[in-house]
């Protein structure tokens, strides 16, 4: 798919977590596609560069220091979007967060906080952005893990809020396909030089384990799971709802359990 193009231009994405790692190669893909991209993290100095990188690709980019935990906030950037761009078609769910830590280690406050961002987050972004999908073929995508199919060690809170954010996602294909509103689950695998990484293959033994579990027998690179999302979006996916699609060089078929962080 890389290099495809899917009729893209002049469309209106909104991404949250989008300026970084994973989101911000969906956003430089859609941006190159000629779509205008609106990204969304809390860091002002991330928003900033982002959006200048957006820029010097020739996407008509705006950005926003917020946070997904903050549903006001996601519903002023969502209005300011859609007066300064147009009404919203492609929403990505990216925003996110994960550390290593047993369950018996975790605190409270550690388990809600990655709830709050995946899961809360992902309904939150969904809501806001819905009155603003006005427009035939406009579809929600949330980019989940594969600890939302299969739970790894040492990241109880992201497997559950990962498999709430599919459950969010299938629920709302089930009620918004009426609205003529898709929404669709992508699962990249693990994915090269992303903060993911590491933090979570955290050394060069984790990641020859990891490596040796992937069929493919490699990490993804961020554009491949940026080419699957273009796909996703555009109307060459216009009877695809509900689907939880991986992008993971097999890895779901074999998943590898990585080490316990406590000898
Ligand atoms: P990343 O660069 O850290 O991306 C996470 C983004 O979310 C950042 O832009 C971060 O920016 C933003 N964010 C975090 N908390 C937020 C909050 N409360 N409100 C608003 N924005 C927030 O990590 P990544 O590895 O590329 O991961 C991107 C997505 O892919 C995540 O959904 C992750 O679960 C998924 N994924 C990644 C891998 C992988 O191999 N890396 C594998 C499977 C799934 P700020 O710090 O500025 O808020
Ligand atoms: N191990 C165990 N607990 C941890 C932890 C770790 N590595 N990092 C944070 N926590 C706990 C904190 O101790 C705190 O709990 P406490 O109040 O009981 O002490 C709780 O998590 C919230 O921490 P805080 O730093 O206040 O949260 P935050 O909302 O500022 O940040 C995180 C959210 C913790 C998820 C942070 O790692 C983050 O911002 N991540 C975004 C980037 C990312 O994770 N990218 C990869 C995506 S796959």
């Amino acid at each position: 798919m890389a290099g495809t193009r899917y009729a893209l231009t002049g469309k209106v994405a909104f991404i949250t977590g989008g300026t970084s790692g994973i989101n911000l190669a969906i956003a430089e893909r859609f941006g190159r596609e000629g779509m205008q991209v609106a990204v969304l993290s809390r860091s002002q100095d991330k928003v900033d560069s982002a959006v200048e990188r957006l820029k010097s690709i020739g996407a008509n980019a705006i950005g926003f220091a917020a946070d997904v935990r903050d549903y006001d906030a996601l519903e002023a950037a969502m209005a300011e979007t859609a007066t300064s761009l147009g009404p919203i078609d492609a929403l990505i769910a990216g925003a996110a967060g994960n550390f290593l830590c047993p369950a018996e280690d975790l605190s409270p406050n550690g388990f809600k906080a990655v709830i709050d961002i995946d899961l809360l987050g992902t309904f939150y972004a969904a809501r806001a952005a819905f009155q603003h999908m006005t427009k035939p073929g406009a579809s929600v995508l949330a980019i989940s893990a594969g600890q939302s199919l299969v739970p790894i060690p040492n990241q109880i809170h992201a497997n559950a809020a990962k498999a709430g954010v599919n459950m969010v996602i299938q629920t709302l294909a089930n009620e918004w396909g009426v609205h003529g509103i898709r929404a669709n689950v992508l699962i990249p695998g693990p994915i090269e030089g992303t903060e993911g990484i590491r933090r979570l293959v955290p050394d060069e033994a984790a990641k020859r384990h990891v490596t040796a579990s992937i069929p493919l027998g490699r990490f993804g690179e961020t554009g491949e799971v940026a080419d699957l999302a273009a796909f996703l979006v555009s109307d060459a996916a216009a009877y695809i709802t509900g689907a939880v699609i991986p992008c993971d060089g097999g890895a779901l078929l074999t998943r590898a359990r990585l080490s316990p962080v406590k000898s």
